[in-house]
């Protein structure tokens, strides 16, 4: 079997800065053996969140679609003192497991993991006085993603980073006469933002260890 060029390089970029330690490597593993579905970010896109996490020197960060947590303790290491990541997810049983693996990695005190659909907490935070977050991971279910970035922007300081995970999902965004609910889901959002003044935005393109996709990355203006 022969590995194609691009993963081969996205193995090179992990080898050199996005390397899994023993925590993140366990973690992984422990999913695989829970049979969570294998759709957390790949490490160089964990690095990648890092990096725009330092550029927005975010010390409050909000998650959008948890699951067992992988993306979650990648953004909590790129936290400052005192930081904190607020992670919403639906499923309980998820959300317990990820809840052992911020155990695991050492970062529960970072981590404030919600329960509930995420529609229904974004609400309850904009009318809780929650300070605003420096950076927004939006990776929950697709068809309502421009409504979660509706929320992520009035949730939002100006400056911060709001990423969006899956906007490309393997080129089927070209598709016309596409009817999967995904596809249609980020293509509304991507849509909606390259007319939208109150954000400035583009997509990165992503090749390698996963699918072909991509990653929406605004700035609040
Ligand atoms: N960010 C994670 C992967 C998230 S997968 C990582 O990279 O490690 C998407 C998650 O969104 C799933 O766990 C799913 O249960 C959750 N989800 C789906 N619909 C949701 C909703 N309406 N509200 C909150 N979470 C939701
Ligand atoms: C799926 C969801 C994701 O967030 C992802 O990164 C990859 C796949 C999915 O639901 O299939
Ligand atoms: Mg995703």
């Amino acid at each position: 079997m022969s590995t194609n060029i691009y993963t081969k390089v996205d193995e090179y970029i992990i080898d050199l800065f996005a390397k899994e330690d023993d925590v993140l490597k366990t973690i992984q593993e422990r999913n695989d053996s829970l049979n969570i579905p294998q759709i957390n970010i790949s490490p160089s896109q964990g690095k990648l969140l890092q990096v725009l996490a330092r550029l927005s020197t975010a010390n409050n960060i909000l998650e959008i679609g948890t699951c067992a947590g992988y993306s979650t303790v990648w953004l909590a290491r790129a936290l400052g003192n005192n930081g904190k990541v607020i992670s919403l997810e639906v499923d309980e049983d998820f959300a317990g497991i990820a809840r052992q693996n911020f155990k695991i990695a050492d970062v529960s005190e970072k981590v404030d993991l919600r329960v509930g659909k995420a529609i229904t907490t974004l609400e309850e935070l904009y009318n809780t006085n929650t300070p605003k977050f420096d950076m927004v991971f939006i990776d929950a279910d697709k068809p309502p993603y421009l409504e979660y970035f509706d929320w992520a922007i009035k949730l939002c300081r100006p400056g911060a980073i709001i990423v969006a995970d899956n906007v490309v999902r393997d080129g089927k965004v070209l598709d016309d006469a596409s009817t999967d609910a995904a596809v249609l889901g980020v293509r509304r959002l991507n849509k909606a933002l390259s007319a939208d003044k109150r954000v400035t935005t583009t997509i990165l393109q992503t090749v390698g260890v996963k699918d072909h996709d991509g990653m929406l990355i605004a700035v609040v203006n």
